[in-house]
């Protein structure tokens, strides 16, 4: 049976389970060298995440289950410009609660708000050895637009994107 799972905003309180969450989504990427999973952890670290989550433009989805965070997908928007456009940083839920929905609730979740805040985009980066990250954005319909090389840390990305207006 599917537990019960509460979708909203974090809260400043939560950030220390929040980032224990991302440590675990960081680490349990498929392939991920030893180098870059350091250097991720590091461009994340906890002060960083703390000054981002706070600001304005970022909008940090939570799931809850029993009271516990199982679940987050964080991201910023483009807000001084008012453009519309949703950059998400980053995705995770904690292993035990993997393949049961808690991506889609996130990510469906998300698309509503950002279609009230009249956004019409969401756009975002796989690493390539991803693929069942990638399984989970075509799921929800989201598409590959290109691959752009020697990106993050010189490897290569998957860039992704999702149009939130009605006409594609
Ligand atoms: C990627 C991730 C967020 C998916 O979360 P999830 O809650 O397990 O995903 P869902 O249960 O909502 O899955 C939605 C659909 O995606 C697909 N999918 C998800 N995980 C899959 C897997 N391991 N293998 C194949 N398909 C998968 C399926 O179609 C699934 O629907 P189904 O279970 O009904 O078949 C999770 O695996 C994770 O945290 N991974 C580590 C961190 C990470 O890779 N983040 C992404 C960085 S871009």
């Amino acid at each position: 049976m599917k537990p019960s799972i509460q979708i909203r905003e974090v809260q400043v309180k939560e950030i220390p389970a929040l980032l224990k969450l991302f440590r675990e989504a960081v680490l349990s990427i498929p392939d991920y060298s030893p180098k870059l999973r350091k250097l991720f952890l590091h461009k994340y670290r906890s002060e960083i995440v703390r000054k981002r989550i706070t600001q304005k433009s970022s909008l940090c989805l939570v799931a809850i289950s029993d009271g516990k965070l199982v679940g987050f997908c964080w991201g910023m928007s483009a807000k001084p410009t008012q453009d519309g456009v949703y950059w998400m940083n980053w995705i995770g839920v904690t292993k035990s609660y993997r393949r049961l929905g808690v991506a889609g609730k996130l990510i469906r979740h998300l698309e509503q708000v950002l279609r009230t805040n009249r956004f019409h985009k969401i756009w975002f980066n796989i690493d390539p050895k991803n693929k069942r990250s990638a399984k989970t954005f075509r799921a929800l319909g989201y598409r590959q637009l290109v691959r752009v090389r020697n990106h993050w840390y010189g490897s290569d990305a998957l860039l992704w994107e999702k149009s939130l207006s009605k006409k594609k």
